[in-house]
């Protein structure tokens, strides 16, 4: 019995209250210390660390702009900026000392500061609350991972361009249904992802212009009665103007759900090239080699070489996807302003750009490594009847049949090379000609991938020349 109850007791989670002592910064009408368990909820300096150079940034703003309004002295001011330095060097020197008893980053910094400088650290939270403190750092934070973003994809397109100029006119089969369609060449196709990751970049910078607004001076919520200068500090920070509501400065968080969306979008990008180098690595289809840097191999299986990073990349969409959907449950339904909810918001976003980082960062890795087989690649481009279209084509414009009495036309040719155990390239012309009088031997010229690829100079078509106009305009835009 006694060890029954012991044994409940040890169970118990520690719901103790701690000594009748109010907690440093907002304790002033508490009496007690929060329970450890409320303590343990409600730290955030575990993950919001990530905003400590983001928070002297905006602190040394705002500690200049009280100065110049009349609201903090010159004297404080300068020993303010001395000790913000000092901790930026500590933070920067990995000496800075986070503590889970100060809660989150704001209040580390603060109190930090309290320990450098003394009484005068007390006043550069006038005017100002965490809630716009937080809505700043985080917004600065997405700001410079849009910024790292956009040129982590530069890199990655230089990397597809560098492969797609050597390969603009390297045969390969271009797919529908991941069926052999048309052939295409090998830079085209890379050239495809440039394009998307290109729209990538623009979806970051478009996000990056919507949230270049300052909420710092929304205060909690209602603004504030000191006369500060929302411009001077939102131009001191590199932000285009201040938010124009109060309100909306504290409560939202959209530009962290757009960044997160772009990064979406970004990583289905990548895991479907992810995807396009698998099937390409596979013995069957045999398309390209990539070198012991970016494969591993089977502990058990010694002849196996696995494209684990390209693997690696297709499944990191997921945690793209998890992160924007995690931060838009939090934020959906929530009554303005602020809310603690909102704590929530920052690891999505650390998890999301960092996840990103590295796929880009592998994905140019790998894109650079890799080798095509070209004659495998022209051969499967000239199989499968890959020039239907041509002869259809060449029916239409030669003896002016109808486009879809040639198509059905050239369906009777495909039977009969399938019947015959041949190519369309090598069916014979009686054979040709038991189906429509007018083809002659002339139309064989349009029936190799070569002629294939070479005849379709369509703006933005796969022809070689074309291919090679788009890579010296993506060079343009990339220099
Ligand atoms: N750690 C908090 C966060 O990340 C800072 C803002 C806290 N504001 C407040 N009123 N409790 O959201």
């Amino acid at each position: 019995m006694t060890d029954d109850s012991s044994d409940d007791a040890a169970k118990t989670p520690p719901t103790g209250k701690g000594p009748a002592q109010s907690q440093a910064m907002w304790g002033g009408r508490f009496s007690e210390k929060p329970a450890e368990l409320m303590q343990a909820i409600n730290v955030s300096i575990g993950f919001d660390r990530r905003l400590a150079m983001q928070d002297l940034a905006g602190s040394r703003a705002h500690a200049a702009m009280l100065r110049k309004a009349g609201v903090i002295s010159s004297q404080d001011e300068a020993a303010i900026q001395e000790g913000l330095r000092q901790v930026e060097a500590e933070v920067a020197a990995g000496t800075f000392p986070y503590r889970e008893e100060f809660e989150d980053i704001h209040m580390n910094v603060e109190a930090r500061l309290g320990e450098l400088i003394g009484p005068a650290a007390g006043r550069l939270h006038t005017a100002r609350s965490r809630n716009d403190q937080v809505a700043l750092d985080f917004r600065m934070w997405v700001r410079d991972a849009c910024d790292r973003t956009v040129e982590q994809l530069k890199a990655l397109q230089r990397a597809l361009l560098a492969k797609a100029e050597a390969h603009a006119a390297t045969l390969m089969p271009g797919f529908t249904h991941l069926q052999p369609a048309q052939p295409v060449t090998f830079g085209h196709h890379l050239m495809a992802y440039v394009e998307m990751f290109g729209r990538d970049g623009g979806r970051f910078a478009d996000a990056r212009a919507r949230m270049n607004e300052s909420p710092l001076g929304a205060a909690a919520l209602a603004g504030s009665p000191f006369p500060i200068d929302r411009h001077q500090t939102a131009e001191a920070l590199g932000f285009a103007r201040p938010t124009a509501n109060s309100l909306d400065s504290v409560a939202d968080r959209d530009f962290a759900l757009e960044a997160l969306g772009a990064g979406t979008i970004c990583a289905i990008h990548l895991s479907r090239l992810a995807e396009e180098i698998v099937i390409w690595m596979t013995p069957q289809f045999g398309f390209v080699r990539l070198s012991d840097a970016f494969t591993t191999g089977s502990s058990i299986m010694p002849q196996k070489r696995n494209p684990d990073a390209a693997e690696l990349v297709r499944a990191k969409a997921g945690r793209l996807l998890g992160a924007f959907s995690q931060l838009a449950v939090v934020m959906k339904g929530l009554p303005l302003t602020y809310a603690k909810d909102m704590q929530e918001d920052k690891q999505p976003a650390f998890e999301a750009f960092d996840a990103l980082e590295l796929s880009l960062k592998a994905m140019a890795g790998v894109v650079a490594d890799l080798e095509p087989d070209t004659e495998r690649m022209a051969a499967a481009a000239g199989a499968g009847f890959s020039t239907a279209t041509d002869l259809a084509d060449w029916l239409v414009r030669e003896q002016g049949v109808a486009f879809r009495e040639a198509h059905h036309i050239t369906g009777a040719a495909v039977k009969r090379a399938e019947a015959l155990g041949c190519d369309l390239a090598t069916l014979p012309l009686s054979e040709l000609q038991a189906l429509h009088p007018g083809l002659t031997e002339k139309v064989y010229a349009v029936l190799t991938p070569e002629a294939s690829v070479a005849s379709r100079r369509s703006y933005g078509g796969t022809a070689p020349d074309q291919v090679r106009a788009q890579i010296e305009r993506w060079k343009e835009i990339l220099r």
